[in-house]
């Protein structure tokens, strides 16, 4: 699966975003490592706070299949240059995808920006329960 195909699917989810607050569209498609691809779109509600990001809807829709490990994350919405991941996506996609998870955001111009989850968010929160037992 190259990056172009992986932008296309989420290009295809874009419609079927629930974005009437907003009217933002987003489409996500998330690439497992052994070769499935999960998609999410935004789903917004009218208490504004329980919106669901795209990013979120596609782990989501993974980690019900059975799946936790990832390759490849592909963002797209109809601005420019396409979004950002919100910083609790950030924290979010950290629960399961390590640094190296390869991030692709594109928009209705096309161009793709490349990072990292290192890139994106290089200081998860990871609780860890035995590190705070023995400190203790
Ligand atoms: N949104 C996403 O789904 N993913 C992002 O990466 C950025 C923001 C959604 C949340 C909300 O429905 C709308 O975009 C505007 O913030």
């Amino acid at each position: 699966m190259d990056e172009r195909k992986l932008l296309q699917l989420a290009r295809e989810v874009l419609p079927l975003a629930y974005a009437p607050y907003s009217e933002y569209r987003v489409g996500a498609a998330l690439l497992t490592s052994d070769g499935q691809v999960f998609r999410g779109v935004n789903v917004e509600n009218s208490s504004l706070g329980l919106t669901i990001c795209a990013e979120r809807a596609a782990l989501a829709a993974a980690v019900a299949a059975g799946c936790r490990s990832f390759s490849l994350l592909a963002v797209v919405s109809e601005d420019e240059l396409g979004p950002w991941p919100c910083g609790a996506c950030r924290q979010v996609l950290s629960e399961f995808c390590d640094e190296n998870l390869k991030v692709i955001i594109s928009g209705k111009k096309g161009e793709i920006r490349r990072l990292s989850m290192k890139d994106l968010f290089p200081y998860p929160f990871i609780f860890d329960k035995e590190k705070l037992s023995q400190e203790k």
